[in-house]
């Protein structure tokens, strides 16, 4: 198979290097462009990522020698050499909404981990194996817009990758709300130790925005599609804290969960939901899926962030210390990896599924 031609806007960023570790040995993917701000733009990916490299391993052959384009200057050169692009980027969030709308009406899909989008009604934000038929969203925006193959598709926030996929095969049973605390790591805000040494031996209960993110946005991935638009579900009523702690790499979050009357499922019912649980990424077989999406760990000290967060290449759900609660009916542990699942690996699977699915044509 002809690979598709991939640009990386922001492919000096944190997520950004992610996308280019994950293009490396891609089977659908060939990386072909990759752009950044005028500070980097003119010269090598190697020169411009610098000491910024933060992934394990060296920077991929097929990368090191890319001259870094400017990614507003440039969009119409980038835009014409690659058919879509993954878009991680620190700008003002107006900017980035009308940088990532230039490149889908140049005719190139935007596959973002940015939120500038995710709140646009006719733009879908995907976690493939919960929400996928919301790509259907993208025939109206393609109306809107006035493109044939343009469009833009997000990713939701890493911080409730792991809660919402363990919550999701339970809302059959009436889950009225859920409370949940986050313990988020530091390359969740593009940093490392070395840049960020305030954080060694901390824990700072404050992460900007987070908290309503993770209250809302799981209440447009359980939406519904009405006339073309996405309109948002009622409940369950969601309540979040988000703490960012001393850890390079993995989102945990402590959640709780309430039933309606009489409807909380056993304890055995809830893990049987989770082991038999699976989306239309495992149907499909996409590259990026991972065989067994919630991973249920019997053990009393697991998941743990070191030992679990590169479960299935950093795509899976780790799960654990499901127990009966004095106020809420139950309660649970989780983690995912916040670079991987909570966002370059998440948003490749959902490019995977956009060109499994028929999106994608290639130019
Ligand atoms: N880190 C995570 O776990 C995570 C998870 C989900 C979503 N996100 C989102 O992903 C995006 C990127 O996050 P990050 O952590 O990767 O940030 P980051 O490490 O600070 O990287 C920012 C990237 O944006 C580029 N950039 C800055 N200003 C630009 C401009 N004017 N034009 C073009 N490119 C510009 C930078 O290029 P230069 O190198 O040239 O400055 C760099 O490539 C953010 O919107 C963030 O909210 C991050």
């Amino acid at each position: 198979m002809e690979k598709y031609r991939v640009g990386v806007i922001g492919g000096t960023g944190m997520v950004g290097q992610r996308f280019i570790s994950l293009m490396e040995n891609h089977p659908w993917f060939q990386l072909t462009a990759i752009a950044a701000s005028s500070r980097s733009a003119g010269k090598t990916y190697e020169e411009a990522v610098g000491s910024r490299w933060a992934m394990a391993g060296e920077i991929p052959a097929e990368a090191r020698g890319i001259v870094v384009q400017d990614a507003e200057a440039d969009a119409e050169q980038i835009a014409g050499a690659v058919d879509f692009v993954f878009c991680a980027v620190d700008m003002k969030k107006e900017e980035i909404r009308a940088l990532e709308e230039k490149y889908a009406k140049l005719e190139c899909p935007v596959v973002s981990n940015n939120s500038a989008h995710r709140w646009t009604e006719d733009v879908p934000m995907v976690i493939p194996e919960i929400n996928d038929s919301h790509i259907q969203l993208i025939h109206s925006q393609r109306k809107r817009l006035g493109t044939k193959r343009g469009f833009i598709a997000v990713k939701s926030n890493c911080s409730l990758q792991s809660y919402v996929p363990a919550l999701h095969p339970l809302l059959k049973y009436g889950l009225e709300k859920a409370l949940v605390c986050t313990y988020q790591a530091i390359s969740g805000a593009g940093k490392t130790f070395a840049t960020w040494p305030e954080m060694v031996d901390n824990v700072i209960p404050y992460i900007g925005g987070e908290e309503e993110k993770s209250e809302q946005e799981p209440l447009k991935i359980w939406g519904e599609i009405v006339d073309g638009k996405l309109v948002k579900a009622q409940g369950p009523a969601l309540t979040a804290q988000c703490l960012r702690v001393p850890v390079s790499d993995g989102h945990m979050a402590a959640c709780f969960m309430k039933f309606a009357d009489g409807k909380a499922p056993s304890m055995e019912q809830i893990k049987a939901d989770w082991a038999a649980f699976s989306g239309r990424p495992q149907a499909l077989n996409l590259p990026s899926a991972p065989k067994q999406f919630l991973h249920y760990f019997e053990e009393e000290n697991r998941p743990q962030t070191k030992l679990d967060r590169m479960l299935e290449n950093g795509m899976a759900v780790s799960i654990g210390r499901l127990r009966p609660d004095t106020q809420y009916d139950y309660k649970f542990v989780c983690l995912s990896h916040n670079t991987l699942r909570g966002a370059a690996g998440g948003a490749v699977l959902l490019a995977e599924l956009l060109c499994a699915e028929g999106y994608m044509e290639k130019k």
